[in-house]
């Protein structure tokens, strides 16, 4: 692909400040183009089979590394998928799937989107293909973060596709928000956690947040779970069963237990799939069978919204 097709770059987001200042003729102009944008986001969402959020308590608990590693699984099982970045300030994806930063997005005259396909046949789209360098900070208010997620979410063509899954920022501020909004029929949220009580206690909050929301949890997954050294001891470095009290308490179904593995570590750093390069280990095994878990959930619509009371919130 040609420098020039892959125009559609950083420049694209910097119209439009998104603050609603100006003449009423300008103010009410910008709603009607939200407006519009909105209903294309949730039109563009409705052709999509399944979707999937995945969101974490803090970041760095390993919230890229399921997205990609769970798309990749659907993706080996047949199902065609595609991943949104939507973790603005420190996207990752396209990075674990060996893409660099600033490959950009081919623009098409119709002013849709391509998303860029990436082995194991996962379609990845992504702020972090469109800024031009890793080192470049995006100082962007609310606003023109959610303009710039429903762009995304009303432009990208990902033509059919079977499974959607959206990669969040930590926590539950806007980014989460307006995805859950422009998301129409949303199959439901993945919750990500290590064992340690500070995650346990910030993973309450996402909880709590798709109580509100009225949106379904598909379970939760604890990565980082242990530690299985070449002799077969376990060590529990986190901690011990914090995604499973979570469960428990919340009549959430627990999806499953990643180990940690230096070659996880090792693979995202040089943009390698991990269950492609290391299919027999414990971890990629424990992707898969969180993956059928997922299919069987979303596919037979399984999913509950969770019954958090205002008094634990
Ligand atoms: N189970 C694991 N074993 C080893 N390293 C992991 C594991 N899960 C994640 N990592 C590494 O930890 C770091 C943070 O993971 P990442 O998925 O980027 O977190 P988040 O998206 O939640 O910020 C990355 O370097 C990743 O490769
Ligand atoms: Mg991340």
């Amino acid at each position: 692909m040609s420098e020039e097709s892959r125009g559609l770059r950083i420049d694209h987001y910097k119209k439009g400040s998104g603050v609603q200042s100006g003449s009423y003729r300008e103010v009410a102009e910008r709603m009607k183009e939200l407006q519009r944008q909105q209903s294309m986001a949730v039109a563009n969402m409705m052709k999509i089979r399944y979707k999937i959020v995945v969101m974490s308590s803090k970041g760095g608990v390993g919230k890229s590394l399921v997205t990609s590693s769970l798309a990749s699984a659907l993706a080996l099982q047949g199902r065609t998928v595609g991943v949104l970045d939507a973790d603005f300030h420190g996207p990752s994806i396209h990075k674990m799937f060996g893409i660099p930063t600033g490959y950009g997005m081919l623009a098409r005259m119709d002013g849709t989107i391509d998303p860029v396909t990436v082995p194991p046949g996962v379609k990845i789209a992504s702020l972090g293909l469109l800024v031009p360098r890793d080192d470049v900070a995006l100082i962007w208010r609310g606003p023109i973060k959610a303009s710039a997620i429903r762009e995304l979410l009303a432009y990208v063509n990902w033509g059919p596709l079977d499974y959607l899954l959206v990669d969040l920022p930590p926590g539950t501020g806007d980014e989460p928000l307006t995805i859950v909004q422009s998301m129409p029929r949303l199959s439901g949220i993945i919750l990500v956690t290590i064992p340690s009580d500070v995650s346990k206690s910030v993973v309450k909050r996402a909880v709590a947040f798709a109580s509100k929301m009225k949106t379904p949890v598909i379970g939760i997954i604890e990565n980082m779970s242990y530690y299985r050294c070449p002799h077969g001891d376990v060590i529990y470095i986190f901690g011990r069963g914090a995604a499973r009290e979570i469960a428990e308490e919340y009549g959430i179904p627990f999806l499953g237990a990643i180990p940690l593995d230096p070659r996880i570590r090792e693979c995202n750093d040089t943009g390698k799939v991990f269950i492609s390069e290391y299919p027999d280990s414990e971890a990629a095994q424990v992707v898969r069978d969180i993956a059928s878990k997922v299919v069987d959930m979303v596919e037979n619509g399984k999913a509950r919204v969770p019954e958090v009371r205002d008094e634990e919130e």
